[in-house]
């Protein structure tokens, strides 16, 4: 799907203050484990759909993504930055000083970094195919800036794989494979040594952020996504389709976290939607969320470029493992483009005084309401903040 050309969402959420109270003992990791214990401050970051894309050029045209020629006169050329809302990927230049930003005023701030995914460009430009070299080579990059920003900084990161990070876009097999493999490798300082194995395999993995209070689990979503046609999605006489087993593994993990005491937040690429999801993989998702809700502290997910939360409704899920056909399932192409259009609009608007006042949205208390609801669940609920006059953070927008 194409996106807004600086799609990377910046946001930051304080949980409780019982958990900002211990002195946090940084993960097994080389760069980290040679750092003193850090303060805890009582907030994270989640950034996502970064989306670098080295051929970007300043002065071109919007229609060959940002890579060639000069627009015609009406039409906007591509900035320093980036177009905003438009259907280029992110210059370096914004990654770049985006990041540098974050390191200056935020990186000692936080606690611990999820990263929902798609560090590479899109496949938009059919005079510059992507290739599976370039696409790991993007993540490589991607993530030694993380591991320079956050990880020197004994902050643990937490990436997860989208689906424009492997090749082709959508489509990974069940593992062990070379993309299990390859992000093993480029990953290898924010997996935890015991999470090795399975990350290799099923290409998620958990990881205590805050040791005996607070856990990430970084899923594979690629499993559960309709348009990954090279699994079968969770099918229920399949216990070895890669989404069941990665649920059984997720299952297991949330009974361990309860029975350790400890909460956690549920990270992936791919949000949990009808739309999004297999059938039978929403349900199961659907099932074990609510079922764990005294675990689960929230859930965090990228892909759709734009800035909402949503409720797990048990209701919508029917008995025999379908979704409902629900509103959004029949909703053409057309109608969720005027929507994003419209919704782009009121969130300009709607943040506009933010860009002066440094200003949170009250979303967290939703999430405190719904969650003791028995049937539905919040997703994605955190507090966005923009930091005033510098120039990039005006393009460090939703998702
Ligand atoms: C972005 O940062 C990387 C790593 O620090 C550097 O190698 C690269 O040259 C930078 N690119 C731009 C356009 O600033
Ligand atoms: C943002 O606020 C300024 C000053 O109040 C105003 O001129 C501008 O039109 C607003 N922009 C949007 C998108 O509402």
């Amino acid at each position: 799907m194409r996106t807004t050309a600086v799609s990377l969402l910046f946001l930051l959420v304080q949980f409780q203050d019982v958990f900002a109270a211990p002195t946090q003992v940084p993960f097994d990791s080389d760069l980290v484990a040679k750092r003193p214990p850090r303060k805890l401050r009582g907030r994270f970051l989640h950034l996502t759909d970064m989306h670098p894309d080295p051929y970007y050029r300043v002065g071109t045209s919007e229609k060959s993504a940002c890579h060639r020629r000069k627009p015609k006169k009406a039409k906007p050329r591509a900035g320093e930055h980036g177009i905003p809302f438009g259907d280029c990927d992110s210059p370096f230049s914004l990654t770049n000083h985006t990041l540098d930003f974050i390191d200056k005023k935020w990186s000692e701030e936080v606690d611990f970094v999820i990263w929902t995914g798609d560090s590479a460009r899109h496949d938009n430009d059919r005079k510059l195919p992507r290739t599976t070299k370039e696409i790991y080579e993007l993540n490589r990059a991607m993530a030694r800036k993380m591991e320079d920003v956050f990880l020197s900084k004994g902050v643990p990161v937490i990436p997860t794989i989208g689906n424009n990070d492997v090749w082709p876009h959508n489509i990974m097999l069940p593992g062990p494979n070379d993309i299990t493999f390859q992000y093993s490798v480029i990953w290898r300082s924010f997996i935890p040594f015991p999470s090795f194995q399975v990350f290799q395999r099923g290409g998620y993995f958990s990881v205590d952020v805050i040791p005996g209070s607070v856990a990430a689990i970084s899923l594979n979503t690629m499993y559960f996504y309709t348009s990954n046609k090279a699994v079968g999605g969770c099918e229920v006489n399949d216990p070895q389709d890669p989404g069941n087993l990665q649920f059984d593994w997720l299952e297991v993990q949330l009974q361990t976290f309860r029975s350790r005491g400890m909460q956690v937040w549920i990270a992936g690429h791919v949000p949990p939607s009808a739309r999004n999801y297999y059938p039978e993989c929403h349900v199961r998702y659907v099932e074990l969320s609510l079922r764990y809700q005294d675990t689960i502290l929230g859930h965090l997910f990228g892909h759709m470029n734009v800035d909402h939360f949503f409720f797990l409704d048990a209701q919508e899920v029917t008995h025999n493992g379908q979704a409902r056909s629900s509103d959004a399932l029949e909703e053409d192409e057309q109608d969720v483009k005027k929507k994003h259009k419209d919704l782009y609009g009121s969130l300009l608007k709607n943040f506009n005084h933010s860009s002066r006042t440094r200003t949170c949205l009250p979303s967290e208390s939703s999430r405190t309401i719904f969650l003791d609801h028995p049937t539905f669940q919040a997703i994605s609920v955190s507090l966005w903040m923009e930091e005033g006059q510098e120039a990039p953070m005006r393009h460090v927008l939703i998702v």
